[in-house]
């Protein structure tokens, strides 16, 4: 099938709804798109699963507050569409802000309690609620069966699959884990904002991650003491400064004083001017072997 690009909310809602008509599987891959392998990994496990396939395209301005980036945010649309045509996807939906908010919009949608205090929701206290939002506008256009987040932006998986729930829509989400440079550092379309000797410097959200979970291993359970020591770590790099680190509950977001059963070491820190994010997940029940 030859892959449409659609900006228009009442023609994509028609196409999906056809496909959902005449038994088809819908599947849909929320991006901002300046779309890299990270993106590339959710469209490809999309693609396998499902018989129509959509990828939005939409830099969401409700998710970024008023000093935030939304205005520079890296864009390429042309290089977007050429990668998502190799991929095989069947339609993308990229419609304008106007198309997706009307100027009278004044509806939002806030997933509350712990797992919007912490973490992300410190240092960006809209950026859940523009996401939750946008999410649920998409999900109720395209209507699909399955949705696809990736394991990187761990709190926006946990909300999403929390407002799922809470609102009823009939949707499996799929979590889809980490991609990474060859050195370690998350792929991100942030990471163009990057230069040479930043970039290098990059790399300490993933090995303080590292250095966190060798302490596991070797038995550290005290949140305090890992989290000093990973701060050394990033205190350490040129360029860095943290936003946060902490260690959470994988189900509640609350941090761990003590480590016990999965938790999810999670790391905010600025390099220059960009704020990069990263986490691991640690299941102590696979460590104890
Ligand atoms: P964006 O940052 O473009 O990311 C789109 C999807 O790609 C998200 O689910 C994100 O977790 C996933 N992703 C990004 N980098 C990844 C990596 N290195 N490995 C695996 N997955 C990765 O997240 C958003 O857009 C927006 O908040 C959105 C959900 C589209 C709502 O506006």
């Amino acid at each position: 099938m030859l892959m449409k690009t659609v900006q228009s909310i009442v023609d994509t809602r028609l196409l999906c709804r056809l496909q959902r008509y005449q038994g088809n599987n819908v599947g849909l891959v929320p991006t901002m798109g300046f779309l890299h392998e990270g993106h590339i990994r959710l469209v490809r496990q999309a693609r396998r699963d499902n018989d129509f396939l959509v990828v939005s395209i939409f830099v969401n301005p409700t998710q970024f507050s008023p000093s935030e980036d939304f205005s520079t945010y890296p864009r390429n649309f042309e290089q977007d569409q050429s990668l998502l045509a190799d991929e095989g996807v069947d339609l993308i939906f990229c419609p304008s802000t106007e198309e997706m908010y009307s100027s009278e919009n004044s509806t939002f949608v806030e997933v509350t309690g712990q797992l919007t205090t912490n973490l992300c929701a410190i240092s960006r206290p809209h950026f859940f609620c523009g996401v939750a939002s946008v999410v649920a506008k998409l999900f109720n256009i395209i209507d699909p069966h399955r949705a696809y987040f990736g394991q990187k932006d761990a709190q926006q998986l946990a909300v999403i699959k929390r407002m799922v729930r809470d609102l009823n829509f009939d949707i499996e989400i799929v979590s889809v884990p980490i991609v990474r440079d060859d050195d370690g550092l998350a792929k991100s379309s942030r990471n163009a904002y990057l230069n040479p000797d930043q970039r290098k410097s990059s790399t300490v959200l993933f090995r303080a991650l590292q250095h966190a979970e060798m302490l596991i291993i070797d038995g550290e359970r005290n949140s305090g003491r890992i989290l000093a020591e990973m701060e050394k770590v990033i205190q350490a790099t040129e360029y860095a400064r943290i936003d946060y680190i902490d260690i959470v509950c994988t189900n509640s977001f609350e941090s761990q004083e003590y480590i016990n059963g999965e938790v999810l070491i999670a790391v905010a820190v600025w390099i220059a001017d960009t704020r990069l994010i990263d986490n691991i997940q640690i299941d102590l029940s696979n460590l104890t072997s």
